[in-house]
């Protein structure tokens, strides 16, 4: 596989192959080969028990995944959700009419120094503390902080727990955090001024040996269509990035660093990370390619991850997931950012033509892991996820998850054909409407067509005012194309609010959005996307001219 174009699962397959691995290989545990025997895949995660009676879903989480020593006030995120799956049993007083509705006293320390007190109404979340980080020292160690909160009317006493990370100041490179209220990135390097700044990361993989590496130019045209992110699918243990990273450096184009190849190694691990870590175009770590499809060893991510921590705090760790639900706890343990890659386009998602076989949820391969052969298994895929993250619960919930939408032509194998620059689009706003933080697509050079037209997202998603609801704010769904109409999302930022509609199936000739009665807009600002012409008829959005089938459309009303 080393230097040809690495080609995901498909080409995996391939190797394993060539190296002579039994044909009852499984992936995503499940058998893919004709006649071969059933094997029931594991790992699967199920929704939790429902506790019969209400719970208190207290949880406390810093802001920022660090904050460094120049930086004078930070956050605390309080969760007091009402839970049926996660908490403390909720004192029924809750429902006692004759009293006042109950509040919780909180209390947030560092041991016995007091960071931050306030009051929190039960059933809220997102509720934010600001605290004075002069008051403690920089370290590398986190800081173990406690929640207390007090039930007003029962007097019952809850207490959870986090770490806060306040480590020394970073002169050289590139310092990246994950802002936890809204799962986007801050980074800070010499093109910042000091200051952090939230990124939308919308790139590619990108091919090194038979792309990037070959001249500078290529990375130079790459950041000229508008891509602010890559991962180059390459690493120091696969050959010499000196030169390539040096071309990043220059245009700022953030990456990640893949160390796909090498990051069950864990001296290799260490070899690397210290000849990557300084450098100012360095978004992120990236080490398991989807472990899961690989049945790699269930704690490899987790062992690299704590590896990655101890050399280098200062930037948050990915992997990517490919199965739809095969030991997703175990291998996310291991990534600060989740990504998914379901690749649905041009795909037979009931047979696979190439293992002659049928595939179901518990057999066979056809590309695509429980896929429908939709644009709307993104949406899907990102959805499980989140819902994954919230059965199980505590620090899981609020890792940010990243797409990874199909962008290559490999005819010959499970997908028949590219996807369209419309279904490309759609994937993209797909993912964002819901929940996507980040695009990578797989992978760059795509062909002429689809290079030309994501190139012309990127250039709305990268930017303002667009780039602003991306990182400033999470999208409420208003409508879910998997319910067969429009996909429909908002976000609410700066007194105005972003409007994502996809149209994943048919053509819709009236379009008639009603807005909820918390979004107060009486006018259409600006069409940033799509071409679709918006009026504002009360609280109803609607689109001259209907939408086409697989149209999308940002617009932005205030
Ligand atoms: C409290 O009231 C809600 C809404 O009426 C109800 O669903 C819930 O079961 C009640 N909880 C208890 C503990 O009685
Ligand atoms: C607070 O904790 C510190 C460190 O454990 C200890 O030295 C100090 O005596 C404590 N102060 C009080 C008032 O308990
Ligand atoms: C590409 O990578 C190879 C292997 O690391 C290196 O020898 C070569 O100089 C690189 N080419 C360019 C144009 O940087
Ligand atoms: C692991 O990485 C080290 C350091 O790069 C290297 O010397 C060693 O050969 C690698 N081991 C394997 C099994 O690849
Ligand atoms: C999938 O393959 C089966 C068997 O060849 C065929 O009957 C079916 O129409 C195909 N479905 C699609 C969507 O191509
Ligand atoms: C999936 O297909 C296999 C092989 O044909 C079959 O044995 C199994 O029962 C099917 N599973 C489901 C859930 O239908």
């Amino acid at each position: 596989m080393r230097g040809t174009m690495v080609r995901g699962l498909a080409s995996a397959i391939v190797a394993l192959f060539v190296s002579g691995v039994a044909a009852q290989d499984r992936w995503c545990g499940k058998s893919y080969q004709a006649n071969s025997p059933l094997v029931m895949p594991g790992g699967r995660l199920e929704p939790p028990t429902r506790s019969s009676t209400p719970l208190l879903d207290l949880k406390i989480t810093p802001r920022h995944s660090i904050y460094v020593a120049s930086e004078e006030g930070g956050e605390f995120i309080v969760d007091a959700a009402i839970s049926y799956i996660h908490g403390s049993p909720w004192s029924a007083s809750t429902n006692d009419t004759t009293k006042q509705p109950d509040r919780l006293k909180v209390t947030i320390a560092w041991q016995n120094q007091t960071l931050a007190m306030g009051t929190v109404v039960p059933g809220t979340t997102d509720n934010l503390f600001p605290v004075d980080l002069k008051t403690m020292e920089p370290r590398m160690e986190g800081y173990p902080i406690t929640l207390t909160a007090t039930s007003r009317n029962s007097d019952s006493k809850y207490s959870v727990t986090t770490e806060l990370f306040l480590l020394p100041e970073k002169s050289t490179g590139s310092v990246v955090k994950i802002d936890n209220l809204y799962g986007s990135l801050l980074y800070r390097n010499p093109t910042t001024n000091g200051v952090f700044l939230p990124a939308f990361p919308y790139g590619f993989y990108g091919d090194y040996s038979g792309y990037l590496n070959k001249s500078a130019s290529n990375i130079e045209k790459y950041v000229s269509l508008g891509f602010n992110a890559v991962n180059v699918v390459n690493s120091f243990a696969d050959a010499d990035m000196a030169a390539t990273i040096r071309t990043m450096d220059r245009l700022n184009l953030l990456f990640q660093y893949d160390m796909r190849g090498s990051y069950k190694n864990l001296s290799s691990i260490a070899w690397q990370v210290p000849l990557v870590k300084d450098h100012p175009s360095l978004l992120t770590w990236y080490t398991a390619d989807e472990p899961d499809g690989w049945q790699d060893p269930l704690d490899a991510p987790k062992q690299a991850y704590d590896l990655i921590a101890s050399l280098d705090r200062y930037h948050p760790t990915a992997l990517v997931l490919n199965c739809q639900n095969y030991h997703f706890e175990e291998y996310s343990a291991g990534a600060d950012i989740i990504m998914e890659d379901a690749y649905p386009i041009g795909i037979n998602a009931t047979y696979s033509e190439k293992w002659k076989t049928a595939c179901n949820e518990t057999f066979g391969d056809c590309g695509c892991d429980n896929c429908e052969g939709s644009v709307l298994d993104v949406a899907s895929r990102i959805d499980d996820f989140h819902d994954y993250q919230a059965w199980l619960g505590g620090t899981a919930t609020r890792k940010p998850v990243w797409a990874v939408p199909q962008s290559f032509s490999i005819p010959e194998d499970y997908w028949s054909r590219d996807p369209t620059s419309e279904e490309a689009w759609a994937m993209d706003v797909l993912a964002l409407n819901h929940g996507a933080k980040a695009r990578l697509a797989w992978i760059y050079p795509t062909s002429d067509a689809l290079g030309s037209a994501l190139s012309r997202i990127a250039k709305v998603v990268t930017a303002s005012p667009v780039m602003d609801f991306l990182t400033g704010a999470n999208p409420a769904l208003l409508q879910d194309g998997k319910d067969r109409g429009l996909d429909v999302a908002y976000w609410k930022y700066g007194g105005q609010v972003l409007v994502s509609v996809v149209a994943p199936g048919d053509s819709v000739a009236n379009v008639g959005i009603a807005l909820p009665a918390d979004v107060e807009v009486t006018r259409v600002v600006s069409s940033p996307w799509g071409g679709i012409g918006w009026t504002l008829d009360g609280n109803t959005l609607r689109a001259k001219g209907g939408l086409p089938s697989m149209a999308t459309s940002f617009v932005i009303l205030q």
